[in-house]
């Protein structure tokens, strides 16, 4: 790790990239306000990892997917990238790859994205192709972005990722995300919380800490059917990705869009800047926590010290994502705009 975490040489903008030359991200409590189980002794705690050096989690396995095939001899001949995402990852690869001199980054977007994500990655120099994604895909549906990526990268100068089933995706939270957190509880974690996206997370993160404890409850969130939330995916789209995600998972929540928006903004007004999937980890973390006490099963998750210690992940922050909060959130939640009449840009 660099001294006083100053990057600088030829290879400054690399170095800084490496998750591996940070500092452990960091984890915080949650405010007993939007902890409705704070006095039955359970703490919540973010990962925050909108503070890695891209600003979201997918900086981890693009690192590492890139990191790992340029170690392998691999990148040699490839000039171009090419993958499906709803922007994070891609953002994230097309950074990493410039720094192992691959210039032109493309994507398949999902047709939902919001204008200000496309703008990301107008902004990024990323190419997106925009894709009207089949509700209820089979694996090999030639419409899915995932698939078109796949098709595109049998050019030999063109790499797709493959971020649903590439091994490198997964290894990435198991060498960085899942030390980290075990480091940062001290042992003491009772149970921990993930979305379920390309499932790379919790695949990774729960890999290292079952290594450490191996009846350790994971919990992972999916989107409820038809709810938008950028990131995770809802059970049909989960068939579309390629890890044997369920045989790392122990119990699934279903969120909504509504709730995991207002999760997201309630977090960022106290200070814990998290976007919409951050909010839906934490309303699929709360779901799961009512049920445990209903059930009578809280006790069975204390630690040494008699607390239940959850840890759930914040993907990203809410910037990206600021004009869909009022469509998800209800008006009663934002303060009105004084003197509206006289603005000179109306939305
Ligand atoms: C904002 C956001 N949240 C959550 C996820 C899900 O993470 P994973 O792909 O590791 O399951 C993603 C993945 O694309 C994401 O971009």
């Amino acid at each position: 790790m660099p001294k006083h975490n100053v990057f600088s040489g030829p290879n400054a903008i690399r170095d800084f990239l490496d998750p591996g030359q940070l500092p452990h991200i960091p984890l915080v409590e949650i405010p007993e306000s939007l902890n409705p189980f704070n006095a039955d002794g359970v703490r919540i705690y973010g990962k925050m990892m909108s503070l890695l050096a891209l600003g979201n989690l997918k900086a981890l396995p693009a690192y590492n997917m890139i990191a790992e095939k340029y170690a392998r001899g691999e990148l040699t001949e490839i000039d171009r990238l090419i993958e499906n995402s709803s922007g994070n990852t891609v953002s994230s690869l097309a950074l990493v790859a410039r720094q192992f001199g691959i210039e032109h980054t493309s994507s398949y977007v999902p047709s939902e994205i919001s204008w200000n994500k496309l703008l990301m990655l107008l902004f990024f120099g990323i190419e997106p192709i925009v894709n009207e994604e089949p509700s209820d895909p089979t694996g090999d549906d030639p419409q899915s972005g995932i698939n078109k990526a796949k098709r595109d990268a049998q050019a030999e100068d063109t790499w797709n990722p493959g971020q649903y089933d590439n091994p490198d995706n997964p290894a990435a939270h198991a060498k960085w995300t899942g030390p980290q957190i075990w480091d940062q509880t001290d042992g003491k974690l009772s149970l921990f919380c993930a979305s379920l996206g390309t499932t790379g997370t919790i695949i990774g993160t729960s890999t290292f800490l079952k290594s450490k404890r191996a009846d350790l409850p994971i919990v992972g969130v999916m989107r409820a059917p038809d709810n938008y939330v950028p990131g995770p995916r809802t059970e049909k789209l989960l068939n579309l990705v390629g890890f044997d995600w369920r045989a790392h998972v122990d119990h699934i929540e279903q969120a909504q869009t509504a709730e995991s928006y207002r999760l997201s903004m309630e977090l960022s007004r106290r200070g814990m800047l998290a976007g919409p999937s951050s909010g839906l980890g934490l309303s699929g973390l709360l779901q799961h926590l009512q049920a445990a006490k209903d059930e009578g099963r809280l006790d069975s998750l204390r630690n040494v010290d008699g607390e239940v210690c959850c840890v759930f992940v914040c993907c990203d922050g809410p910037y990206a994502y600021l004009d869909e909060y009022e469509k998800y959130v209800p008006p009663a939640h934002f303060p009105e705009v004084r003197n509206k009449e006289l603005l000179k840009n109306k939305p």
